[in-house]
C-alpha cells in the first residue's frame, strides 16, 4: 500500500470529468502496487455551484470556481484537465508554469502552434505530461502491440480503422461546443477520429502523409436549452445555430514505414454506438479489433496449417500487467467496460510519474497527433497530399 499520495486538481465534472473522478477513486482501490495514492483533493468548475455539487459527489475535499487558483494551490500535484478543447491550452500551460504535472483530455489543443507551445514548456519545466487516449489503454490494443512487436503478423502493410457513433445524427440535438471551430476545432475528426489516430500511430508508428475530405450533413442546429454535453436538450423554438465543422471525416493515410491505409470518423453513423474498430495487416496476418467487443481480438495467421486457416478469437486481458488490478489472476476475457480503461490510464500515468522515462502517451504524442489531424483538415481544404513535417 502506498504511503505517498498524489494530490489531484481537477478541471470540468462533465462526461469526463466523472469519468476521471471514478478513475482516480477505483485506481487507488483496485492496484496494491501502485507507487503513490491518489488524493482526490479539489474540482474546479466554471460556476461554485457545479463545482460544489460535483466535489460532494465525487469525494473532493475542497472546491472552486476559479481554476486559475487551484492550479496555483501548493498542494496539488497533478492538475487533470477535462473541459472542452479550446481551454486545454490555457489551463495546461498555467498548471506546466506552476510546475506540476498534466494530464489532459483529448485533442491536446485546437490549434498546432498551442500544442507545440506545451509541449516545449513541459520539457523546460520538467514537469510530466500525460494524454487521455484511452483507446490505445484497451488489453486490446496492447495484446496487438505484444503481437505485432513478435512479428506475429509479420512486416506491417495496412491499417484501416474508423470511430462511428450515432449520437448526433438527430438534428434537433443541440448545438454544443462541440460544433463550433473555435471552441472544439475540427467535428467528428478531433472528437473521435483522434482516438483512431492515436491507435495508428501506437501500432503502426509515425504518419508520413495524408489526403482528407469532410462532410456536414446537418448545417444547423437548435441552442441548448436544458442540461449540458452528451445530456443536453433544445425546446421547438430554440434559436438555430450554425455547425462550424464537420460530421464525418474520411483519410488515406501512408506511414514512414511504407504501410498505408485509411481512417475516418463520423458523429452521424446511425446505430452506431462505441463504432470504433481498426485493423492491421502484414505480410503473415491480419488482427482486428472491434470497439463493442473490445475484450477480444481476431487474428489470422498466414502460417497457420491449412487445416486451421482463419480468424481466430483471442480474449485479451492477462497478457498486459495493468490487467491485474482488475483480475490477479489468469483470467483473459473476462470482460473490461469502458470506464475501467480509464483506470489503466490512471494505473500507467501514476507508474510514468515514479519512474525516470516519460509517461506514454506523453504530450508530444499528443502533438504528433495533431500534426496529423491539422494535415488532414488541411488537405481537405485545398485538396491533395499534406506531408507531415
Ligand atoms: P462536457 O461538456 O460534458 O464537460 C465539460 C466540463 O467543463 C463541464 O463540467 C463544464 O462545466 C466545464 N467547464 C466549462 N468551462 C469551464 C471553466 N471555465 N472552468 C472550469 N470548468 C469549465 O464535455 P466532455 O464530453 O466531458 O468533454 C471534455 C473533454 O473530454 C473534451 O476535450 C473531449 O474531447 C474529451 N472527451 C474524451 C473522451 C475520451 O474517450 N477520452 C470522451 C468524451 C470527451
Amino acid at each position: 500500500m502506498a504511503t505517498k499520495t498524489l494530490n489531484v486538481g481537477l478541471i470540468g465534472s462533465g462526461f469526463m470529468g466523472q469519468a476521471h473522478a471514478d478513475a482516480w477513486r477505483r485506481a487507488g482501490l483496485l492496484y496494491a502496487d501502485l507507487p503513490l495514492k491518489p488524493v482526490l483533493h479539489t474540482l474546479a468548475d466554471a460556476t461554485a455551484s457545479i463545482a460544489e455539487q460535483a466535489a460532494k459527489r465525487f469525494g473532493f475535499a475542497h472546491w472552486t470556481a476559479d481554476w486559475r487558483e487551484m492550479v496555483h494551490h501548493p498542494e496539488i500535484d497533478i492538475v487533470d484537465i477535462t473541459t472542452p478543447n479550446n481551454m486545454h491550452f490555457d489551463m495546461a500551460l498555467a498548471a506546466i508554469h506552476a510546475g506540476k504535472h498534466v494530464y489532459c483530455e483529448k485533442p491536446l489543443t485546437v490549434s498546432l502552434e498551442e500544442a507545440h507551445i506545451l509541449v516545449e514548456e513541459a520539457r523546460k519545466a520538467n514537469v510530466k505530461t500525460i494524454m487521455a487516449f484511452n483507446n490505445i489503454k484497451t488489453p486490446a490494443a496492447q495484446l496487438a502491440k505484444q503481437m505485432i512487436e513478435r512479428g506475429e503478423i509479420g512486416e506491417l502493410t495496412r491499417f484501416r480503422g474508423w470511430f462511428d457513433q450515432g449520437f448526433f445524427n438527430d438534428p434537433n440535438l443541440p448545438w454544443s461546443w462541440r460544433c463550433s471551430r473555435e471552441l472544439a476545432g475540427s467535428g467528428s475528426l478531433g472528437d473521435l477520429g483522434s482516438h483512431v489516430v492515436s491507435v495508428a500511430q501506437y501500432l503502426m508508428g509515425p504518419v508520413a502523409s495524408v489526403i482528407g475530405q469532410e462532410q456536414t450533413f446537418i448545417s444547423e442546429r437548435p441552442e441548448a436549452g436544458q442540461g449540458s454535453g452528451y445530456g443536453a436538450t433544445a425546446s421547438s423554438q430554440s434559436v438555430k445555430k450554425r455547425v462550424e465543422n464537420d460530421d464525418q471525416f474520411q483519410a488515406l493515410v501512408r506511414f514512414t514505414n511504407q504501410a498505408a491505409g485509411v481512417i475516418e470518423s463520423s458523429r452521424i453513423s446511425a446505430g452506431k454506438v462505441f463504432g470504433i474498430a481498426w485493423e492491421v495487416s502484414g505480410t503473415e496476418g491480419t488482427i482486428i479489433m472491434d470497439g463493442e467487443r473490445f475484450n477480444e481480438l481476431k487474428i489470422a495467421r498466414y502460417s497457420d496449417s491449412n487445416h486451421d486457416r482463419g480468424f481466430k478469437t483471442i480474449y485479451a486481458g492477462s497478457q498486459v500487467d495493468s490487467f491485474a488490478g482488475f483480475f490477479g489472476f489468469d483470467f483473459a476475457g473476462g470482460g473490461l467496460g469502458y470506464f475501467d480503461i480509464k483506470v489503466i490510464e490512471i494505473y500507467d500515468l501514476i507508474k510514468g510519474l515514479v519512474s525516470n522515462q516519460p509517461c506514454f502517451p506523453d504530450f508530444t504524442f499528443g502533438y504528433e497527433n495533431q500534426k496529423i489531424i491539422d494535415a488532414m483538415i488541411r488537405s481537405s481544404n485545398r485538396g491533395g497530399v499534406v506531408s507531415i513535417k
